[in-house]
Protein backbone atom coordinates (compact mmCIF):
# COMPACT_ATOMS: atom_id res chain seq x y z
CA UNK A 1 0.00 0.00 0.00
CA UNK A 2 2.85 2.46 -0.25
CA UNK A 3 1.83 4.04 -3.32
CA UNK A 4 -1.56 5.01 -2.00
CA UNK A 5 0.45 5.98 1.11
CA UNK A 6 2.62 8.44 -1.45
CA UNK A 7 -0.60 9.76 -3.16
CA UNK A 8 -1.92 10.81 0.29
CA UNK A 9 1.15 12.74 0.98
CA UNK A 10 0.71 14.57 -2.04
CA UNK A 11 -2.14 15.10 -2.17
CA UNK A 12 -2.31 16.98 1.53
CA UNK A 13 -0.27 19.78 0.55
CA UNK A 14 -1.76 20.38 -2.91
CA UNK A 15 -4.71 20.98 -1.24
CA UNK A 16 -3.83 23.08 1.33
CA UNK A 17 -2.63 25.63 -1.39
CA UNK A 18 -5.37 25.53 -2.83
CA UNK A 19 -7.32 26.57 -0.04
CA UNK A 20 -4.65 28.97 1.17
CA UNK A 21 -4.50 30.78 -2.64
CA UNK A 22 -8.40 31.02 -3.03
CA UNK A 23 -8.90 32.79 0.77
CA UNK A 24 -5.86 35.20 -0.03
CA UNK A 25 -6.93 35.77 -3.48
CA UNK A 26 -5.34 34.09 -6.24
CA UNK A 27 -2.38 34.88 -8.25
CA UNK A 28 -3.18 35.47 -12.24
CA UNK A 29 -1.50 32.11 -13.68
CA UNK A 30 0.01 33.71 -17.09
CA UNK A 31 -0.55 36.58 -19.01
CA UNK A 32 0.26 37.87 -22.84
CA UNK A 33 0.40 41.89 -23.75
CA UNK A 34 -0.28 42.17 -27.31
CA UNK A 35 1.54 43.60 -29.89
CA UNK A 36 -1.13 45.14 -32.12
CA UNK A 37 -0.44 48.53 -30.90
CA UNK A 38 -0.51 51.08 -28.15
CA UNK A 39 -3.24 53.52 -26.97
CA UNK A 40 -2.95 56.92 -25.77
CA UNK A 41 -4.88 58.21 -22.69
CA UNK A 42 -8.02 60.21 -23.52
CA UNK A 43 -8.32 58.35 -26.84
CA UNK A 44 -11.57 57.06 -28.18
CA UNK A 45 -10.14 53.68 -27.82
CA UNK A 46 -9.21 53.81 -24.28
CA UNK A 47 -12.80 55.57 -23.67
CA UNK A 48 -14.50 51.91 -25.37
CA UNK A 49 -12.12 49.53 -23.77
CA UNK A 50 -13.03 50.89 -20.38
CA UNK A 51 -16.78 50.78 -21.28
CA UNK A 52 -16.43 47.19 -22.64
CA UNK A 53 -14.74 45.88 -20.04
CA UNK A 54 -17.32 47.32 -17.10
CA UNK A 55 -19.80 45.46 -19.47
CA UNK A 56 -17.90 42.56 -18.99
CA UNK A 57 -17.40 42.30 -15.58
CA UNK A 58 -21.36 42.99 -15.07
CA UNK A 59 -22.87 40.53 -17.82
CA UNK A 60 -20.52 37.56 -17.00
CA UNK A 61 -21.14 36.07 -13.82
CA UNK A 62 -24.59 34.85 -14.66
CA UNK A 63 -23.43 32.73 -17.09
CA UNK A 64 -20.02 32.24 -16.58
CA UNK A 65 -19.49 33.65 -20.46
CA UNK A 66 -18.96 37.08 -21.75
CA UNK A 67 -18.58 38.15 -25.30
CA UNK A 68 -18.99 42.11 -26.83
CA UNK A 69 -17.67 44.89 -28.48
CA UNK A 70 -17.96 48.64 -27.85
CA UNK A 71 -17.03 51.52 -30.46
CA UNK A 72 -18.07 53.72 -33.39
CA UNK A 73 -15.29 53.17 -35.93
CA UNK A 74 -13.54 49.94 -36.81
CA UNK A 75 -10.29 51.26 -35.99
CA UNK A 76 -11.39 52.44 -31.96
CA UNK A 77 -13.68 49.00 -31.82
CA UNK A 78 -12.38 47.33 -28.41
CA UNK A 79 -13.40 43.49 -28.63
CA UNK A 80 -13.46 41.14 -25.37
CA UNK A 81 -14.08 38.22 -23.94
CA UNK A 82 -14.44 36.81 -20.42
CA UNK A 83 -14.76 33.05 -19.15
CA UNK A 84 -15.30 31.72 -15.80
CA UNK A 85 -14.58 27.80 -15.46
CA UNK A 86 -17.45 25.79 -15.33
CA UNK A 87 -17.64 25.09 -11.60
CA UNK A 88 -17.26 28.85 -10.54
CA UNK A 89 -20.17 29.99 -8.37
CA UNK A 90 -21.53 33.59 -9.87
CA UNK A 91 -19.91 35.51 -6.78
CA UNK A 92 -16.67 33.90 -7.36
CA UNK A 93 -16.55 34.81 -11.31
CA UNK A 94 -17.59 37.97 -10.32
CA UNK A 95 -14.44 38.50 -8.18
CA UNK A 96 -12.46 36.93 -10.77
CA UNK A 97 -13.26 38.62 -13.74
CA UNK A 98 -12.93 41.86 -11.40
CA UNK A 99 -9.79 40.94 -10.37
CA UNK A 100 -8.41 40.29 -13.65
CA UNK A 101 -9.63 43.21 -15.15
CA UNK A 102 -7.57 44.87 -13.04
CA UNK A 103 -4.95 43.34 -13.04
CA UNK A 104 -3.95 42.76 -16.77
CA UNK A 105 -4.89 46.84 -16.80
CA UNK A 106 -1.97 46.77 -14.79
CA UNK A 107 0.13 45.17 -16.72
CA UNK A 108 -0.48 45.72 -20.31
CA UNK A 109 -1.29 49.37 -19.52
CA UNK A 110 -1.45 51.10 -22.81
CA UNK A 111 -1.68 47.77 -25.20
CA UNK A 112 -4.56 47.80 -27.08
CA UNK A 113 -4.95 43.75 -26.41
CA UNK A 114 -4.01 41.68 -23.53
CA UNK A 115 -4.94 38.35 -21.86
CA UNK A 116 -4.80 37.15 -18.51
CA UNK A 117 -5.67 33.95 -16.53
CA UNK A 118 -6.25 32.46 -13.25
CA UNK A 119 -7.61 29.07 -11.93
CA UNK A 120 -11.37 30.43 -12.12
CA UNK A 121 -11.45 32.50 -15.04
CA UNK A 122 -9.76 34.12 -18.02
CA UNK A 123 -10.32 37.60 -19.22
CA UNK A 124 -8.81 38.84 -23.28
CA UNK A 125 -9.43 42.21 -24.97
CA UNK A 126 -8.13 43.26 -28.49
CA UNK A 127 -8.88 45.86 -30.99
CA UNK A 128 -9.61 43.60 -33.69
CA UNK A 129 -12.88 41.02 -33.98
CA UNK A 130 -11.07 37.44 -33.06
CA UNK A 131 -14.50 35.96 -32.17
CA UNK A 132 -15.22 32.40 -33.58
CA UNK A 133 -11.68 31.61 -34.49
CA UNK A 134 -9.28 29.76 -32.58
CA UNK A 135 -6.67 31.57 -30.68
CA UNK A 136 -3.39 29.47 -31.60
CA UNK A 137 -1.26 32.44 -30.47
CA UNK A 138 -1.90 32.74 -26.61
CA UNK A 139 -0.93 29.65 -25.26
CA UNK A 140 0.48 28.12 -21.83
CA UNK A 141 1.46 24.92 -20.25
CA UNK A 142 1.76 23.60 -16.37
CA UNK A 143 2.95 20.90 -14.90
CA UNK A 144 2.58 19.04 -11.55
CA UNK A 145 6.42 17.84 -11.84
CA UNK A 146 5.77 14.69 -9.44
CA UNK A 147 6.19 11.40 -11.59
CA UNK A 148 4.09 8.71 -11.85
CA UNK A 149 5.01 5.61 -10.91
CA UNK A 150 3.56 3.76 -14.94
CA UNK A 151 3.98 6.82 -17.08
CA UNK A 152 2.82 4.56 -20.61
CA UNK A 153 -0.15 3.40 -18.75
CA UNK A 154 -0.74 6.67 -17.75
CA UNK A 155 -0.82 9.23 -20.32
CA UNK A 156 -2.51 6.44 -22.33
CA UNK A 157 -5.48 7.18 -20.06
CA UNK A 158 -4.99 10.77 -19.29
CA UNK A 159 -5.92 10.98 -23.27
CA UNK A 160 -8.38 9.04 -23.17
CA UNK A 161 -10.40 10.49 -20.48
CA UNK A 162 -9.34 13.69 -22.00
CA UNK A 163 -10.51 12.77 -25.35
CA UNK A 164 -13.86 11.71 -24.23
CA UNK A 165 -14.65 15.06 -22.16
CA UNK A 166 -13.16 16.89 -25.33
CA UNK A 167 -16.02 15.46 -27.16
CA UNK A 168 -18.49 16.18 -24.42
CA UNK A 169 -17.55 19.63 -23.52
CA UNK A 170 -17.87 20.42 -28.12
CA UNK A 171 -21.31 19.15 -27.62
CA UNK A 172 -22.48 20.68 -24.23
CA UNK A 173 -24.16 23.76 -24.17
CA UNK A 174 -21.36 25.08 -21.33
CA UNK A 175 -18.99 23.92 -23.38
CA UNK A 176 -17.00 22.23 -20.30
CA UNK A 177 -17.06 18.97 -19.35
CA UNK A 178 -14.99 16.64 -16.03
CA UNK A 179 -14.93 13.42 -15.29
CA UNK A 180 -12.65 10.74 -13.86
CA UNK A 181 -11.20 7.89 -14.58
CA UNK A 182 -10.08 4.59 -12.85
CA UNK A 183 -6.36 3.74 -12.86
CA UNK A 184 -5.10 0.07 -12.24
CA UNK A 185 -6.89 -1.54 -9.69
CA UNK A 186 -6.24 0.17 -6.92
CA UNK A 187 -8.35 3.56 -5.40
CA UNK A 188 -6.35 5.91 -7.57
CA UNK A 189 -7.59 8.25 -10.24
CA UNK A 190 -7.78 10.91 -12.99
CA UNK A 191 -9.49 13.69 -12.43
CA UNK A 192 -9.94 16.02 -16.22
CA UNK A 193 -11.56 19.14 -17.21
CA UNK A 194 -11.89 20.54 -20.84
CA UNK A 195 -13.73 23.56 -21.57
CA UNK A 196 -13.89 26.26 -24.71
CA UNK A 197 -14.72 29.48 -25.10
CA UNK A 198 -18.73 29.55 -26.10
CA UNK A 199 -17.98 31.62 -29.66
CA UNK A 200 -16.72 28.41 -30.56
CA UNK A 201 -18.56 25.90 -33.10
CA UNK A 202 -19.02 22.65 -32.23
CA UNK A 203 -15.93 22.23 -34.06
CA UNK A 204 -13.51 23.80 -33.38
CA UNK A 205 -14.03 23.30 -29.88
CA UNK A 206 -13.23 20.06 -30.35
CA UNK A 207 -10.27 20.59 -32.15
CA UNK A 208 -8.55 23.17 -30.16
CA UNK A 209 -9.35 20.51 -27.36
CA UNK A 210 -7.60 18.08 -29.46
CA UNK A 211 -4.74 19.62 -30.31
CA UNK A 212 -4.20 20.78 -26.70
CA UNK A 213 -4.21 17.34 -25.47
CA UNK A 214 -1.92 16.07 -28.44
CA UNK A 215 0.55 19.29 -26.61
CA UNK A 216 0.50 17.17 -23.22
CA UNK A 217 2.96 14.39 -24.06
CA UNK A 218 5.38 17.65 -24.90
CA UNK A 219 4.80 19.16 -21.20
CA UNK A 220 3.91 17.04 -19.36
CA UNK A 221 4.83 13.40 -20.22
CA UNK A 222 4.38 11.15 -17.22
CA UNK A 223 3.79 14.20 -15.06
CA UNK A 224 1.02 13.57 -11.96
CA UNK A 225 -0.67 17.00 -13.27
CA UNK A 226 -0.78 18.92 -16.08
CA UNK A 227 -3.00 21.53 -18.26
CA UNK A 228 -2.65 22.96 -21.64
CA UNK A 229 -4.11 26.54 -21.89
CA UNK A 230 -4.87 28.90 -24.62
CA UNK A 231 -7.38 32.04 -25.37
CA UNK A 232 -10.10 29.20 -26.56
CA UNK A 233 -9.61 26.43 -24.95
CA UNK A 234 -8.25 24.45 -21.96
CA UNK A 235 -7.33 21.57 -20.70
CA UNK A 236 -6.42 19.81 -17.16
CA UNK A 237 -5.91 16.78 -15.47
CA UNK A 238 -5.08 15.77 -11.77
CA UNK A 239 -4.85 13.04 -9.73
CA UNK A 240 -6.63 14.73 -7.15
CA UNK A 241 -10.34 16.02 -7.47
CA UNK A 242 -9.94 19.29 -8.20
CA UNK A 243 -13.50 20.68 -9.20
CA UNK A 244 -16.22 21.47 -7.34
CA UNK A 245 -19.24 19.31 -7.82
C1 LIG B 1 3.80 50.34 -26.09
O1 LIG B 1 4.00 50.70 -24.71
C2 LIG B 1 4.99 49.94 -24.06
C3 LIG B 1 5.02 50.38 -22.60
O2 LIG B 1 3.76 50.22 -22.02
C4 LIG B 1 6.32 50.13 -24.75
O3 LIG B 1 7.30 49.32 -24.14
C5 LIG B 1 6.20 49.76 -26.23
O4 LIG B 1 7.42 50.06 -26.90
C6 LIG B 1 5.08 50.53 -26.88
N1 LIG B 1 4.87 50.04 -28.26
C7 LIG B 1 4.68 50.84 -29.29
C8 LIG B 1 4.49 50.18 -30.61
O5 LIG B 1 4.67 52.07 -29.18
C1 LIG C 1 -10.66 56.14 -37.56
O1 LIG C 1 -11.73 56.18 -38.48
C2 LIG C 1 -12.43 57.41 -38.49
C3 LIG C 1 -13.66 57.26 -39.39
O2 LIG C 1 -13.37 56.45 -40.52
C4 LIG C 1 -11.47 58.52 -38.95
O3 LIG C 1 -12.14 59.76 -38.94
C5 LIG C 1 -10.27 58.56 -38.01
O4 LIG C 1 -9.32 59.50 -38.45
C6 LIG C 1 -9.60 57.19 -37.89
N1 LIG C 1 -8.61 57.23 -36.82
C7 LIG C 1 -7.43 56.68 -36.93
C8 LIG C 1 -6.54 56.80 -35.73
O5 LIG C 1 -7.06 56.09 -37.93
C1 LIG D 1 10.87 12.64 -12.78
O1 LIG D 1 11.54 11.82 -13.73
C2 LIG D 1 12.57 12.49 -14.45
C3 LIG D 1 13.09 11.58 -15.53
O2 LIG D 1 13.07 10.24 -15.16
C4 LIG D 1 13.66 12.91 -13.44
O3 LIG D 1 14.71 13.59 -14.12
C5 LIG D 1 13.03 13.84 -12.41
O4 LIG D 1 13.97 14.20 -11.43
C6 LIG D 1 11.82 13.20 -11.75
N1 LIG D 1 11.14 14.21 -10.94
C7 LIG D 1 10.75 14.01 -9.68
C8 LIG D 1 10.09 15.15 -9.01
O5 LIG D 1 10.93 12.95 -9.10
Amino acid sequence: MSSSKLFTTFLFPLTLALLLQTSFGADPLFHFCSSSGNFTSYSPYETNLKTLINSLIYKTPSTGFGVGSVGQYQNQTAYGLTLCRGDVSASDCKTCVSEAAKEILNRCPYNKGGIIWYDNCMFKYLDNNFFGKIDNTNKFSMLNVQNVSDPAMFNYMTKELLSLLAYKASVSSKMYATGELKIGGGSEKIYGLTQCTRDLSNNDCKKCLDDAINQLPSCCDGKQGGRVVSGSCNVQYEIYPFVKE
